[in-house]
């Protein structure tokens, strides 16, 4: 079976409920009948609900940009995956690098989140990429090798084909994410190809067939049809330029 693209929005912490409103209105004519790939925008917390609402009947699915690993418990500031199925949600972002940077998230804790993510049976897209030091350093097999297992790890043991397939990887690259600079769809693929191949290690080969892996990192209209023509190029996982509905549709729309 062949992978169904996946694109994703990255609202980050951008648009009011009711600019999100706006949002679907202009944006769910532009993509109305889309079936070829699977679209999911992930806006703030405030805004899922309405966003819901205004989807509801679309095919446009909604998820969130994090979420605690616990089901409740006194987390102030956080938000369980009990809350986010309870309104629909049904996809969440797990170790943004923006979470990495500001937030200190670790590898460790992303597994965490991602074995609650699974177990609640969200569809988890789980962030990989190395800074523009460790790009410049040759080390950037070694940091994404670093990340794709620590963020797995403990799956290995008996987790089946099935249980493992809402697993989605997005590479992004942190020098490209909001810079305007894109990596080549060369470094991609090859990005691409060491994480499948690890993962195919760590869960074996049927996972990693059917494990779809984004790119993400200034993705905009103008290159989306040449980076997701790669056959190992899975989707995108757009942040600024998904903000725009017309920008976001060119882009679902490659
Ligand atoms: P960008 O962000 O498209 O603005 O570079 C991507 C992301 O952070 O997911």
């Amino acid at each position: 079976m062949p992978r169904k693209p996946l694109i994703a929005a990255n609202w980050k912490m951008y648009k009011t409920p009711v600019q999100a409103q706006e949002f679907f209105k202009l944006f769910l004519p532009l993509v109305a009948n889309h079936d070829r790939d699977e679209i999911v925008v992930c806006p703030s917390f405030t805004s899922i609900s309405v966003v819901i609402a205004a989807a509801t009947g679309s095919g446009v699915a909604i998820g969130a940009q994090n979420m605690h690993f616990a089901d409740e418990g006194a987390y102030t500031g956080e938000t369980s995956p009990l809350m986010l199925k309870a309104i629909g949600a049904t996809h969440v972002i797990l170790g943004h690098s923006e979470r990495r940077q500001y937030f200190a998230e670790t590898d460790e804790l992303i597994n965490k989140k991602l074995k609650t993510a699974l177990h609640h049976q969200f569809i988890p897209i789980v962030c990989v990429g190395e800074v523009l030091a460790e790009r410049e350093a040759g080390k950037t097999e070694e940091v994404l090798l670093r990340q794709t297992r620590g963020c797995l790890a403990g799956l290995t043991a008996g987790i089946s084909a099935a249980e493992a397939s809402p697993i989605v990887i997005a590479y992004e690259p942190v020098w490209a994410i909001g810079t305007g600079k894109t990596a080549t769809p060369q470094m991609a693929c090859e990005a691409h190809a060491l994480i499948r191949a690890e993962v195919a290690r760590l869960l074996g080969n049927e996972v990693a067939d059917n494990l779809r892996i984004l790119y993400g990192g200034s993705v905009k209209p103008d290159n989306a049809t040449t980076l997701m023509n790669e056959p190992d190029i899975d989707g995108a996982l757009v942040g600024g330029a998904s903000l725009d509905p017309q920008s976001f549709a060119k882009i679902v729309n490659y």
